[in-house]
């Protein structure tokens, strides 16, 4: 076989066999194929696309292509939970000890940010002392004994993704389904997790711009997670506008952590009681009525809280940040209001804008390697639909360096469409997948 051939064989919209998927992957990871030929067929699936068994085989090439962790030995059915990515997203901080506080294990592999969007790595690294790189004995050991954990991803999974992720970040190959969706279900499968719950976001704040695109990618991702026999299910769910109140490593841990003691957005928490309840039911535990039911209760009872406290003990975190958050986490003190030049009611917010507004004040990376600066970030005041007068504050700035400052505001104040008549609230949910 040359990779001439399976180049052409896709450019020519024909179906490619496991062995020329794995011919390519494989060479690809082991130097044999050139950067070239990997982008020319990269760029021929955009085109071109993969059918279902090709998405399949083809995550399966590039999760079995480093490390297969094996969590059978914790001896309980695992559940994972993956977001596609968004502003705001502090969900994984919320869902996960509300689904570990009804004694369902959570061994959860997260990642960094990505983009415009934010990572729950980095999100738990605002807490002093937390240690998220963990040899597998010890996570394995944490979710033994506290029924949580949540690690990077080590770094041999999948890491054929890996290294195809990084040409398509250059190619302009990202934004194609079937890969996006072999990329995320190369890491899940490679992460031993028996079942999934996918919260796959569409809007302005998403990958997937519309509600068609993301619905796509969420069937895409439950029949790969079908083909590998995982209980896979999706959520289409809603980012037109950041989650939450908060955008920001520390304001968003202190989110969570508010959102667990019951002082929550009523929408943000919907969309975390909506995905713990399927993670509890896909668990076997309990069915899903009966699981909100018991998970509330664990809200107002505190023992959601108190598995979150377990989560920070365990990886050497200060656990004083559940009782105080905001005199342990750092948050800066300088803070910058932006306010309304008009009257009316706000009738969009182009949310990747305010992501990309808080990586110019240090909460992401501008390259790769930069040192996040977890103190910084952005609450916001008015939401699709809210009424704002002009002078009216609409989102706050916690800044470090003034040097920041003034593009991040514009950014912000750019990403708000004022109208003058009131716009309906979004859904949270648009759809569920199974
Ligand atoms: N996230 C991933 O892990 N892979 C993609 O291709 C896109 C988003």
């Amino acid at each position: 076989m040359i990779p001439y051939e399976v180049i052409k064989k896709k450019r020519d919209g024909k179906k490619l066999n496991k062995e020329e998927i794995e011919f390519m992957v494989m060479g690809y990871v082991n130097g044999e194929i050139p950067d070239y030929q990997m982008a020319a067929l990269l760029m021929a699936i955009f085109f071109q696309h993969l059918d279902d068994e090709e998405r399949a085989t083809l995550t399966e090439i590039m999760a079995k292509s480093g490390d297969m962790i094996d969590l059978s030995d914790i001896g309980h059915k695992i559940v994972d939970k993956h977001s596609s990515g968004g502003v705001g997203d502090k969900t994984t901080l919320v869902v996960a000890p509300m689904v570990a506080s009804l004694g369902v294990p959570i061994a959860k592999m997260s990642g960094r940010a990505l983009g415009h969007t934010g990572g729950t790595i980095d999100k738990l690294e605002s807490i002093p002392g937390f240690e998220t790189s963990l040899s597998l004995e010890k996570f394995k050991e944490n979710v033994r004994r506290y029924g949580i954990a949540i690690a990077g991803q080590t770094a041999n999974l999948a890491p054929a993704d890996k290294k195809i992720y990084a040409l398509r970040d250059t190619t302009a190959t990202v934004d194609e389904i079937s890969l996006i969706s072999a990329s995320i279900m190369s890491k899940k499968l490679a992460g031993g997790a028996d079942a999934f719950v996918l919260d796959v976001k569409a809007g302005s704040g998403a990958f997937m711009k519309t509600v068609e695109d993301a619905t796509e990618l969420a069937k895409a991702m439950v029949s790969i997670g079908k083909a590998h026999k995982k209980d896979t299910v999706a959520l289409v769910t809603n980012m037109e506008e950041p989650l939450g109140k908060f955008v920001g490593n520390s304001l968003e841990v202190l989110e969570a952590i508010e959102t667990l003691k019951g002082n929550y957005d009523e929408k943000f928490f919907e969309l975390c009681l909506e995905l713990s309840s399927y993670m509890v039911e896909l668990s076997g535990k309990m069915d899903r009525e009966k699981a909100k039911e018991e998970l509330l209760k664990n809200i107002e009872n505190g023992r959601a809280l108190e598995k979150f406290r377990d989560l920070v003990k365990a990886q050497g975190g200060d656990e004083r940040v559940v009782d105080d958050p905001e005199s342990i986490l750092p948050i800066s003190e300088k803070t910058f209001d932006v306010k309304s030049t008009k009257s009316g009611f706000v009738k969009n917010i182009d949310t990747e804008e305010i992501g990309v507004a808080s990586i110019l004040l240090g909460a992401g990376r501008i390259k790769k390697g930069d040192k996040i600066d977890h103190s910084v970030g952005i609450k916001i005041l008015k939401k699709i639909g809210d009424k704002v007068e002009k002078g009216e504050t609409i989102a706050v700035i916690y800044y470090s360096e003034r040097s920041n400052l003034d593009d991040a505001a514009k950014k912000i104040l750019n990403a708000y469409e004022i109208g003058s008549e009131q716009t309906e609230k979004l859904p949270m949910i648009y759809e569920v997948i199974r």
